[in-house]
């Protein structure tokens, strides 16, 4: 089936920042619609489909609710679950899931049990139409939201959803019921335990093999590293290509269905932390291309301002921060500098503070475009490497996880643009070595390919040197060789990492395996630290400080 493609002329586009496509692409719908109302008043019946493109939550209007054209409650079933924490894991989780069509009065149920599911809370509804005459046929999307405060720091909940006339708990229902458990308490040491992460996702079969890997390894929760979908299956950042040559940047909402029922088998259960990539601008619904994913997913919500996808959270011994590398790309800059600077001092900001928590040992950063990656597609982004590069440095951040490129490959530990050689099975110090960089881009969509020969666990090819490229300033690559690309996977996989937590002076633990969508294991290092924390400040700690 012919994709619809959105409509801006090569010159326009090519020198356009997002938040300019957006109001461009405003202001063609306007004027579309004038067109139609004339239409219509001539008879052509087409007003209906007038509807403005954008993130309209409509949730509490009288209008909203009077819609006489809605579905009994019963015959809408909800789908796609997926959950996300809150600043504080500890106490707030958000739970995201979609209907098929309007439905009144959602709410959700939560209890200690599948059976005592007590308290319910109402939900919102963030629907979003989309629709760009002659490009995109209307859609409508209802996506539900309900975010849960004053939870138990690790306390397993079971939850359910629903809506009027389709009640989880009324037996002519009988709903699915779910369960997630909150972040470990910050005052006592936490039990080991696993997250996973990897980018570049979307829907396929290879897609859904990784996710079931996931699921095996039982993790806390999964990290996105952005290209979350691709409903913008072109990916350059703008409604149109800019060299004219390989056709328009094409987009369908749809695969967004597809991949949100796709992700419920894991996302229902594993807070599923999303950053976004190229892929994930979105020029039809809000000037910085992310409106679409406000409708779709919950953040934590203590970044900067107009920055989603920026956000930080504490388990365990671990501080997670998602960063939103569009802000800093050279390669694809459509949205290049949209934060005016604020995502980097909010970065450093976040990165002082972790550093001063007593029970955070590690810090893990993940984001989109690598900072080192030597694959012949993306490569490594300058823009990385010049404004977050040094603040990983400077505060000892342990592991970056990135995707864009198509593969797996991982970097020797680097500090200053100085690599340790870190072989498949090392141990490395982040405070003498430096940081370590991932790249999990090989979720389930086409694969990449190196310019030399892969190596991984069972397969080392071992080189001195790689050719490669890093992405500058003004969209030009530079060719650089590379002596850090230590493992190389062509393949689909993600990475895992286990956490092993440890009392004070004691050595603590990451430990880096990477998994094909098969299970097999191609790479494997450990993080160590000694832990910093003591149980007296540890008593100390406030449960509420996100
Ligand atoms: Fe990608
Ligand atoms: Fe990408």
């Amino acid at each position: 089936m012919e994709i619809p493609r959105m409509g801006l002329p090569d010159h326009l586009a090519a020198r356009l920042s997002m938040a300019e496509q957006h109001e461009l692409l405003r202001k063609k719908i306007r004027m579309s619609r004038r067109g139609m109302l004339v239409a219509g008043a001539a008879g052509a019946g087409a007003v209906a489909a007038a509807g403005i493109a954008g993130p309209a939550f409509a949730n509490n209007t009288a209008e909203f609710w009077q819609q006489p054209d809605r579905l009994p409650g019963h015959l809408v079933v909800p789908f796609a679950r997926h959950l996300a924490y809150g600043a504080n894991p500890r106490s707030q989780v958000s739970v995201g899931w979609q209907v098929p069509s309007l439905v009144t009065r959602p709410f959700l149920r939560y209890g200690d049990s599948p059976w005592n599911l007590g308290h319910k809370v109402p939900a919102e509804i963030r629907a979003l139409h989309s629709e760009v005459p002659g490009a995109i046929a209307p859609v409508d999307q209802y996506y539900v939201h309900a975010a849960l405060n004053g939870l138990q720091p690790g306390k397993t909940y079971f939850y359910a959803v629903g809506h009027d006339g389709y009640d989880p708990t009324d037996l002519s229902t009988f709903g699915r019921v779910d369960s997630f458990t909150t972040a470990p308490s910050r005052r006592r040491i936490a039990a080991p335990f696993t997250f996973t992460a990897f980018g570049d996702q979307g829907v396929s079969y290879h897609a859904l093999s990784n996710d079931g890997i996931i699921a095996q390894q039982n993790p806390a929760f999964h990290l996105h590293a952005g290209d979350i979908a691709y409903g913008d299956s072109s990916g350059a950042g703008k409604p149109v290509s800019s060299d004219g040559s390989n056709g328009t940047d094409v987009y369908d909402p749809r695969i967004w269905d597809q991949f949100l029922a796709q992700t419920e088998s894991i996302a229902a259960s594993v807070p599923w932390m999303v950053a976004t990539g190229n892929h994930d601008m979105e020029a039809l619904y809000s000037p910085n291309g992310y409106g679409g994913d406000i409708a779709r997913f919950d953040f934590p919500g203590n970044g900067p301002q107009h920055c989603p996808s920026v956000y930080s959270y504490i388990f365990g011994n671990v501080a997670v921060i998602s960063l939103d590398a569009n802000d800093v790309s050279y390669e694809i800059p459509a949205n290049l500098g949209y934060s005016g600077g604020s995502q980097t001092k909010w970065l450093e900001d976040r990165l002082k503070f972790l550093r001063q928590q007593p029970d955070v040992d590690f810090v893990v950063v993940f984001f989109h475009h690598c900072a080192y990656s030597t694959t012949n597609q993306h490569a490594s982004e300058g823009g990385v490497r010049t404004q977050w590069v040094p603040l990983f440095d400077k505060y000892q951040v342990d592991l970056v996880v990135n995707g864009h490129n198509h593969i797996y490959e991982r970097a020797d530990a680097l500090k200053g643009g100085v690599s340790k050689q870190t072989p498949i099975g090392a141990t490395t110090h982040p405070e003498r070595d430096g940081t370590t960089y991932v790249t999990a881009g090989a979720a389930g969509r086409s694969l990449y390919s190196f310019p030399v020969p892969d190596s991984y666990a069972g397969h080392v090819n071992d080189l001195d040197s790689v050719p490669s490229y890093v992405w500058a300033n003004g969209t030009v690559k530079v060719t650089e060789t590379v002596t850090w690309s230590r493992v190389r996977y062509t393949g689909y996989s993600f990475l895992a990492v286990d956490v092993q937590p440890a009392a004070e002076g004691r050595k603590t633990t990451l430990t880096l395996r990477a998994l094909t969508e098969a299970g097999q294991e191609i790479d494997r290092v450990v993080i160590e630290r000694t832990a910093g924390g003591d149980g007296r400040k540890r008593a100390a700690l406030d449960e509420n400080q996100a």
